[in-house]
């Protein structure tokens, strides 16, 4: 229901722009209201989910009784009196429960999505511009946000997942309580690579402060040199496993027909393990470092994996793969690998790539953002 709300609202905006009825802001539809449907409350308390249900299932009904009263002549005085009372006495849940307020740029979404180039890009304007008040950490513990009168929020919770990309663009354009508006100083692409670098610099803090990604981040995509296939780009291989190997291309590494690999940090198919993409890219490397929050000297050996849906899952620093390198799960699915590992030994093929795969397949990341599962 929650993905329904949200793809209505997309589908209305594209609609109203497709009908010139919805102006344009940085160039995208700008969302036309002060408010939007929100899913947030829906989320912790299903009652206010099942009445919205209900009040959409009134309004079907008494539209449902007026096209009746259009065809059937002798019974149109009472069809519509009837649907004129059930919509009247609809029982509409209270708006503010399923209502957030919104900004023209609420529906944007970057147009550079989640890159290494971004990120990067994003990295050297947030340390000029906005490591002062935030930190490098995102954390706001910083001298001059102290003597804010309102603290920075911390960038690194959960904050930059639970609102929508476009709010956290808003704000950065046009100034939020006790932060300056940045429309004149920073260009369309300089502020969503500012929203790419703080994801994965959040990412990257989460690993540093608690040794698990706290909240899914994507594989960034990546410029790719291949030797026999013709994939240009990471982006391209949504849809399958993606394994990035940095530095090393060891014996016994190579392809793995149950992954794309990708070689980051030395030139494809000159090593042992002939894995035939890489990114030589020093963006790339750089954006894994800031993921990671690990020091680009020090990922040599590192892998990661990203799950079917271009989600980053799991991270060994050599060696063989193990549930421990899952670094990225549902709290409920880390209950059941727990209780599992107790439980019984593993499979045979298990130690390793195989039954990460398998739990990684078994437990699909779905996120929720501005109030809608992802
Ligand atoms: C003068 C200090 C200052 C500077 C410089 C600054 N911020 Fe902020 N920032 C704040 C404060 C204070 C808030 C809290 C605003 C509020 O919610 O009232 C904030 C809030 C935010 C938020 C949360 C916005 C939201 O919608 O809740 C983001 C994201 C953010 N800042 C990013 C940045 C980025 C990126 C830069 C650099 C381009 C930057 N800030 C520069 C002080 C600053």
């Amino acid at each position: 229901m929650l993905r329904a709300m949200q793809v209505t609202q997309q589908a209305g905006l594209q609609l109203l722009a497709w009908l010139h009825l919805a102006g344009e802001v940085d160039g995208q539809p700008a969302w036309p209201f002060a408010l939007r449907l929100s899913g947030e409350v829906m989320l912790i308390d299903r009652s206010v989910a099942r009445a919205l249900l209900a009040a959409l299932g009134y309004t079907a009904a008494a539209l449902l009784l007026a096209l009746l009263a259009l065809l059937w002549r002798r019974a149109r005085v009472p069809l519509c009196a009837l649907a004129t009372a059930l919509l009247l006495l609809t029982p509409w849940p209270d708006a503010g429960l399923v209502t957030a307020p919104a900004h023209p740029t609420s529906f944007h979404v970057s147009p550079a999505a989640f890159s290494a180039a971004s990120i990067v890009r994003g990295e050297r304007i947030y340390q000029r511009q906005c490591i002062a008040c935030h930190g490098a950490d995102g954390k706001g513990n910083t001298p001059q946000a102290l003597a804010l009168p309102v603290a920075p929020p911390n960038l690194s919770s959960g904050l930059l997942w639970r609102r929508q990309d476009g709010d956290i663009y808003w704000s950065l354009r046009h100034g939020k309580g006790g932060m300056p508006a940045f429309a004149d100083k920073l260009d369309v692409a300089d502020s969503w690579a500012l929203i790419d670098y703080m994801k994965a610099n959040a990412a990257g803090v989460g690993i540093a402060d608690t040794g698990t990604w706290p909240r899914p981040v994507a594989l960034p995509d990546m410029p790719l040199a291949c030797l026999h296939s013709g994939a240009a780009h990471t982006g391209q291989w949504r849809g399958q496993r993606v394994r990035l190997v940095v530095g090393r291309d060891g014996p016994g590494q190579g392809e793995d027909p149950r992954l794309q690999s990708v070689l980051l940090g030395a030139p494809a198919g000159e090593a042992v393990g002939a894995i035939d993409c890489a990114s030589t890219n020093a963006d790339s490397l750089r954006a894994i470092a800031i993921i990671t929050g690990t020091a680009p000297d020090k990922l040599a050996g590192t892998e990661l994996l990203a799950d079917r849906d271009g989600w980053l899952r799991a991270r060994s620093s050599g060696g063989a793969w193990s549930q421990a390198d899952m670094l990225c799960r549902s709290p409920l699915a880390s209950g059941a690998a727990a209780a599992d590992s107790t439980a019984a030994p593993s499979a045979p093929d298990a130690g390793g790539l195989g039954s990460l795969i398998a739990a990684m397949d078994a437990d699909p990341v779905r996120f929720i953002k501005g109030g809608f599962v992802h």
